[in-house]
């Protein structure tokens, strides 16, 4: 190596290693500076198309992990009995792994987008038993070694804790829900076993059903790994960050992880600069709240930007529910949230500690600071430009300005 390649060389590790020290400028950055094994978000193949869209998406800095929105469902994986088809899920398995992105496969075993052959056949126990370890089995072993978790059994439970009544409960009885895991782990005994619901993030018949499930699950012999709290949740309704973290610390104390898995708040339409603020500070409580356990890990949105939500067309006159707009830029709730994982991460207070999140353990100062040399240059949009202990350039690039987060954290946007 000539003596000018070997000064570049220094002087690359030299930037690195002074970036490391400042605050991450993307969502999947800052969650795993945080302990968190990623963020991600949901996608559908007819969205991968817009290169708008996927430009953000392909962006591991912003993005590690991504579930499939629908096109692993069963309708679509077996339209008909014993004829499979993973064309579409492919699709979205290879974008993920072509960005070397995690990927939540999304789902086995749902009343809904379940084909009609299931729901309107002529079952006995034994045959309805067959056909879905048939379906999962098969499903299963196509994606083995390309998930990272598999949502096994999806909203098997009414909002007062009993069962939903569908084919698969009707016919074959509670026993569905361990039977399809046994299946999903014969199939592939490394993945991660998911049961993912809603309306099961803060305590309550629900969650406490789920809880139960749990129990039963393992009762019977059969694994779970995870809880999936799907976290839809309302501008100016989503429960406090205190009261979702002792209930995913209900879950975790069974043995299990848990994961935000189909993150958004919605707002009632036209959207306005309040309720955006709400926003932010709701898409931040749960984001906190997956901080503070030990064993959440990681949060999914569903989907990351208001032009793909399924919001409006499922909620009349509501919507605006994402992180980025329907032009893809970013929201006030996009900028609170990675503010909240770099705090996060400043504080070393990650899920991968039991530790609660507490800026006070900080011990940076203005006066201690690790260099003296002068900050220069100007920051990026969304990057940081201020707060204690930081020693990097303050003027933000034109036309943004830098904004105080916290005493910690100031960001340029
Ligand atoms: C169906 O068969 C399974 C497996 O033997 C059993 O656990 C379940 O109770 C049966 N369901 C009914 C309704 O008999």
């Amino acid at each position: 190596m000539s003596q000018s390649r070997m000064v570049m060389a220094l002087t690359g590790v030299f930037a690195l290693s002074t970036l490391s020290n400042a605050a991450a400028t993307g969502l999947n950055s800052a969650a795993k500076a945080a302990g968190l094994k990623y963020f991600g978000s949901a996608t559908d193949n007819s969205e991968l198309t817009d290169s708008a869209y996927t430009a953000v998406l392909d962006d591991t800095n912003q993005f590690g992990q991504i579930t499939p929105g629908n096109t692993m469902k069963w309708v679509y994986t077996e339209p008909s009995q014993n004829s499979f088809s993973y064309t579409q899920g492919d699709q979205i398995a290879n974008f993920a792994k072509t960005n070397g992105q995690l990927l939540r496969c999304h789902n086995l075993v749902w009343y809904q987008e379940a084909p009609s052959w299931v729901t309107s056949g002529s079952w006995t126990n034994a045959s309805l038993i067959a056909a879905m370890q048939a379906h999962i089995t098969n499903e299963v072993t196509h994606y083995k070694g390309q998930c990272y978790a598999w949502d096994v059994v999806n909203e098997a439970l009414n909002d007062d804790g009993t069962y939903r009544q569908w084919e698969l409960y009707n016919v074959i009885g509670p026993a569905y829900i361990p039977l399809a895991f046994e299946a999903a782990a014969a199939a592939d005994p490394d993945v991660k076993l998911y049961y993912n619901d809603y309306n099961i993030e803060t305590a309550g018949a629900k969650a406490t059903a789920a809880q139960n499930l749990v129990k039963t699950i393992k009762a019977y012999g059969a694994k779970i790994d995870g809880i999936g709290l799907e976290s839809h949740f309302i501008v100016g309704e989503t429960p406090s960050a205190s009261s979702q973290a002792s209930n995913m610390a209900s879950f975790t104390a069974l043995g299990v992880e848990v994961a935000v898995t189909e993150l958004d708040v919605r707002q009632t339409l036209p959207e306005t600069s309040a309720q955006d603020q709400q926003q932010a500070k709701d898409y931040v409580s749960t984001v906190q709240a997956c901080l503070q356990t030990k064993n959440c890990v990681g949060v999914t949105v569903w989907d990351f930007d208001d032009k793909y939500s399924w919001v409006p067309s499922t909620f009349s006159g509501q919507g605006a529910a994402d992180l980025y707009n329907s032009a893809v830029q970013p929201k006030p709730a996009y900028t609170s949230v990675l503010s909240a994982l770099n705090a996060a991460a400043t504080a070393g207070s990650g899920s991968s500690s039991s530790a609660p999140t507490t800026l006070s353990t900080v011990s940076a100062s203005p006066t201690s600071s690790p260099s003296s040399a002068p900050a220069s240059g100007t920051v990026a949009e969304y990057g940081q430009c201020g707060g204690i202990g930081y020693t990097g350039p303050t003027v933000c690039e034109s036309p943004y300005s830098c904004h105080s987060t916290n005493s910690y954290y100031s960001q340029c946007y």
